[in-house]
């Protein structure tokens, strides 16, 4: 029987992990990148957050896939290899495998480790699909090796996680994926500006599920950088700042307190802020505009009813 391919290419360092959480939460205001957020359990809660009746993105993309998946399948173009950027547990990718009949998949994460059980499942499901797992760490370089062979790619970067980048960093992250393309295409789910109260209500859960995958970061960085974080002493706030257009998430220290860890400390007055998050919101025009700058044609948008959420289709 076929097997998945596996290959490593980001090794974590762990002194440079370290300077770098150390530099953060240094800075003013203190911040953390949101990518510790991904441990065992905040996956979960992340999952979990997917699951709430507030948090309305992964309902409603799935909606407009489901509505419009032959549809923008033939805006894609079939029998590509599917480069799946951030894959997780690849059932969003492999909704796909039907309408895109891809040549090979690639699943693409920071750690195979996470990818191994879920594509050798993946692989006793589609016998015959050539099916790579690439640890990389696409957020800081979209580099793609030579492993995943020739020929035109299609990326697949769903969920909003674009939103996480600030717009510099998304135009970045655009035009290496339009270069990894090699011709081929993207899809990719983006999350639209809409009522503040909605914003905030999908980060601010009345069940506190997104306070405890915020405050889950402290638990984080006591075991990376060995700090001293007490999780009662943080709350989770999460507000929309309408002149950026996004989200925030930060952590609001409830008393004056000093963070401590091997070879450095912080300290925070009462009500001050480590901040955590950004989730940009886009306009339709404005994200076509990006799609645009980046260097893609052809480009098209699907939308729910309510115009909350956009699935974008373009030529690389
Ligand atoms: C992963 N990313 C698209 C989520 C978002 O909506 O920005 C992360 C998240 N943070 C809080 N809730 C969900």
């Amino acid at each position: 029987m076929r097997q998945p391919r596996f290959v490593q290419m980001h090794q974590e360092n762990n002194d440079a992990t370290r300077a770098a959480i150390a530099a953060g939460l240094m800075g003013e205001p203190a911040q953390v990148d949101p990518k510790y957020f991904y441990d065992a359990l905040g996956s979960r809660l992340f999952d979990a957050i997917t699951e709430l009746p507030e948090y309305y993105p992964t309902r409603l993309e799935r909606g407009i896939f489901e509505a419009h998946r032959l549809d923008i399948a033939s805006a894609l173009g079939t029998g590509r290899t599917l480069v799946d950027l951030g894959a997780g547990s690849c059932q969003k990718a492999a909704s796909w495998f039907d309408a895109l009949a891809p040549k090979r998949y690639v699943a693409v994460d920071i750690s195979v480790q996470y990818l191994e059980h879920v594509l050798r499942q993946l692989q006793r499901e589609h016998l015959d699909l050539d099916i790579l797992g690439l640890g990389l760490d696409f957020a800081q370089d979209l580099n793609l090796p030579a492993d995943v062979g020739d020929g035109e790619r299609l990326m697949f970067y769903p969920g909003s996680s674009i939103g996480n980048f600030n717009p510099e960093q998304a135009l970045k992250f655009l035009q290496q994926a339009r270069v990894a393309a090699q011709g081929g295409a993207l899809l990719i789910g983006v999350d639209l500006v809409k009522d503040k109260t909605v914003l905030e209500a999908a980060y601010d859960d009345p069940l506190q599920v997104t306070a405890a995958f915020n405050r889950n970061l402290l638990r984080r960085l006591n075991v990376l950088l060995g700090c001293n974080a007490a999780l009662e002493d943080f709350t989770h706030v999460a507000l929309f700042n309408e002149v950026q257009s996004r989200i925030e998430m930060h952590l609001q220290a409830s008393r004056a307190l000093t963070l401590r860890w091997p070879g450095g400390a912080r300290t925070l007055a009462a009500g001050e802020r480590i901040h955590t998050e950004n989730s940009y919101k886009y306009r339709v025009e404005d994200f076509d505009a990006l799609l645009r700058e980046a260097g893609f044609v052809q480009t098209r948008c699907w939308t729910d009813e309510r115009r909350w959420f956009a699935v974008f289709t373009a030529r690389a």
